[in-house]
């Protein structure tokens, strides 16, 4: 009875094949064979990144391996998940990317060592749980620097040494005033990262991250923050511009204009977290499903991003996704908490979109 099953079964399968079945399977996997390898695509003109977490390194695993040759740490390498607790450090996580980068022969970009989100309250105070001093807040500030960056030196080739440091308008001057660093350690609590980091690490690059990095008002902020660093001496390598956009902006123009700006002061750029959200930043509306003629402009939008980041690979030095793809994002929470995006160039189904096909088809 059982041989009888077996002859069935076997039966079936054959005239599956011989209709097409089994060719059909051949192809699917030679089509996915066809699909290019980013970073290859991109070996002349700079570094392809993502940003990747402890779990995406598991269930992203295969799109990352394929496609990039840079990676971030989303999470892991922030204050919070390295120094919970005063002189607790886990570096479990963040380790466990830096492996995987290095399995594969990729670069690690380090972020980020001072910012004034994701930064526990206890750095903040004193044991007593007032408000720290100058002091003290600058020799924690040196601690961590100098335990992170040493332990990943040789590893991390770039450092987000100082995040989001400049303020978006309204104040007299051109920081950010409400960060505990500035309020405590007052405006050289910049320069000072950057010089504990590259003692830390001479050969790794530094730089200085920022969103809204090309619009022109803060733009210019940025632009004198870096020139007031040079200017002292301050060990600066590079500026990062995030690149959180949408389908309806900014302009190709505007971000080739601040690429050059950043440029002019002899410092590397880097698009160091890019995705483009399917919702214009007014549009405050849910989606079921990403709308066929949104995922159309995003492609061109992306198309018309790449074509600037080539034209300028004498000073962009890198590109960084901000994430891998579009099943797992930020964006889903931001700025509407529990609204589905698609800021990605692979689909939820970790397919290639069409801003995938446009940006290796050039
Ligand atoms: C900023 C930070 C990143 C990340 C994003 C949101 O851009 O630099 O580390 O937190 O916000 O995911």
């Amino acid at each position: 009875m059982k041989k009888h099953l077996f002859y069935l079964l076997l039966a079936l399968v054959m005239i599956w094949c011989i209709t097409g079945g089994c060719q059909q399977e051949e192809e699917i996997s030679a089509l996915h064979k066809e699909v290019p390898a980013l970073a290859e695509v991109y070996q002349d003109f700079f570094p392809v990144g993502a940003a990747v977490n402890s779990w995406t390194i598991e269930s992203h695993k295969e799109l990352i391996e394929k496609h990039f040759n840079s990676l971030t740490a989303e999470n892991e390498m922030k204050f919070e998940s390295i120094q919970r607790s005063p002189g607790k450090y886990t570096f479990e996580r963040a380790d466990a990317i830096v492996e995987l980068a290095e399995k594969n022969g990729m670069l690690v970009r380090g972020h980020t060592l001072v910012w004034h989100s994701q930064t526990p309250a206890w750095v903040f105070k004193d044991e007593k749980g007032r408000p720290a001093s100058r002091e003290l807040l600058l020799k924690r500030m040196e601690e961590h620097i100098t335990t992170v960056v040493s332990r990943y030196r040789g590893q991390v080739y770039a450092w987000d040494v100082v995040n989001e440091a400049v303020t978006d308008g309204g104040g007299p001057g051109y920081l950010r005033t409400d960060s505990p660093w500035y309020r405590i350690i007052g405006p050289g609590y910049i320069a000072q990262a950057f010089i504990f980091a590259h003692r830390a690490d001479p050969g790794a690059k530094l730089f200085y991250n920022d969103y809204s990095a090309v619009d022109p008002a803060k733009s210019d902020r940025i632009y004198r923050l870096l020139k007031d660093l040079l200017e002292q001496g301050v060990p600066v390598h590079g500026v990062g511009i995030q690149g959180h956009w949408d389908i309806s902006y900014p302009s190709a123009n505007q971000v080739e204009a601040a690429i050059r700006k950043y440029a002019s002061l002899g410092l590397e750029v880097q698009i160091t977290e890019l995705d483009i959200s399917v919702f214009p930043w007014s549009d405050r509306g849910h989606l079921r499903a990403a709308p066929k003629n949104r995922l159309r402009t995003q492609a061109q939008r992306y198309r018309e991003l790449f074509e600037v980041f080539r034209r300028n690979k004498d000073v962009v030095t890198g590109v960084t996704f901000w994430g891998v793809a579009d099943d797992r994002t930020w964006k889903d929470n931001f700025p509407v908490r529990g609204r589905k995006d698609w800021p990605l160039v692979f689909d939820e189904e970790h397919q290639p979109k069409a801003a995938f096909w446009e940006i290796v088809n050039f």
